[in-house]
């Protein structure tokens, strides 16, 4: 079984997108042959500025790599590495319907909040669909707000075959659960473009002053809470301290007794503690800038051959080849 997935070089990562992405990624490792990218190309449909996606390219593999991603048993590779998926694009193009493009929700999110479209930012998924179909992909462990692009490569594989003839495997999207939701330091959902993240490799100073910095409301600390369960720090330090250390925290701020300020010190102090191990292992890992650059080219590499197989079915099908 093959499993793929991209994450865009879009910003550093917050502790969102470790739980509902970067850590069930790093669990499938055991399930079959993962390849994973940093999906560059598409980063350039939000971000114009070359040096930030350069360093936030490299910081996305380092994050990966610290985080546990094997890049001997995975491929780990940069998206714009392996230019051929332009070409299966421009392929699948002419095989997709305006109207699906049309319906596509993210395209539609985005054109409500203003942003002016461009020609990319309409054909996102079929780089994407391009992405899934040139590595033979079977599954696709995505977030919710990625389950239609995915169901949109099947549909785009299913047109390829009915054309040309079975070429192209047609993958299964595999969605994360709801609960895979991190709140984020307001409430709302954790995301980059709300400002309300935790960065997995934050600062400490600055990630304490965040943590501090959570607004709760005023009532004393003596006084019960029965809504702690849905208090963000109890929620977040679900995430980050053993289970019974936050139950007991739930418990006292359910009871009465446990203060806000003292809450959100044990948050930051779990937090910090969790993600020791991997901050370690982030600076050693940053200390030798070859060795991240050796795992992109050896991953771009070992990517090609899937993908130079894939294309080479796909020329000789649509009469290319
Ligand atoms: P952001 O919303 O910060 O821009 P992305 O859209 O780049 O994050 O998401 C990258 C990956 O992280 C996706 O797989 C997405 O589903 C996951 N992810 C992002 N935010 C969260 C969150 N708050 N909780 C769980 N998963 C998240
Ligand atoms: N669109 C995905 C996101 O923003 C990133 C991505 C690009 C991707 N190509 C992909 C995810 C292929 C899975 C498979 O999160």
């Amino acid at each position: 079984m093959r499993i793929l997935t991209g994450i865009q070089p879009s910003g550093q990562l917050h502790i969102g997108n470790y739980f509902g992405a970067i850590k069930p990624a790093v669990d499938l490792q055991s399930r079959g042959d993962c390849t994973y990218f940093i999906a560059d190309y598409h980063s350039m449909t939000s971000l114009t500025e070359a040096e930030a996606r350069r360093k936030n390219t490299i910081d996305v593999a380092l994050d990966w790599l610290a985080c546990g991603l094997d890049p001997k048993k995975n491929v780990l590779f940069r998206q714009s590495d392996v230019p051929e998926v332009c070409e299966l694009m421009w392929m699948l193009g002419t095989l997709t319907p305006m109207g699906l493009l049309e319906r596509a929700h993210s395209y539609k999110d985005k054109i409500a909040k203003g942003i002016s479209p461009n020609f990319g930012l309409f054909a996102y998924p079929v780089l994407m669909a391009a992405d899934i179909l040139l590595y033979d992909s079977n599954v696709v462990p995505v977030g919710r707000d990625q389950k239609q692009h995915v169901e949109m490569t099947r549909d785009i594989a299913i047109k390829f075959n009915h054309t040309y003839g079975e070429t192209l495997v047609v993958p299964e999207p595999e969605i994360r659960d709801e609960t895979a939701v991190v709140p984020g330091l307001d409430g709302q959902k954790m995301s980059k473009s709300y400002g309300n993240t935790l960065e997995i490799f934050g600062e400490e100073k600055a990630t304490r002053k965040k943590i501090m910095g959570i607004v709760m409301d005023s009532r004393t600390p003596a006084e019960p809470k029965p809504d702690a369960g849905k208090n963000i720090a109890i929620q977040l330090l679900k995430l980050v301290a053993p289970a019974e250390i936050a139950g007991d925290h739930e418990n006292r701020l359910r009871a009465g007794g446990l203060g806000y300020g003292d809450l959100k010190k044990a948050l930051f102090e779990h937090y910090w503690d969790f993600f020791a191990p991997y901050r370690a292992k982030r600076a050693e890992l940053a200390a030798n800038p070859d060795y991240v650059h050796d795992v992109l080219r050896d991953g771009a590499a070992r990517a090609r051959g899937v993908a130079s197989d894939v294309l080479r079915r796909a020329r000789r099908a649509s009469g290319l080849a």
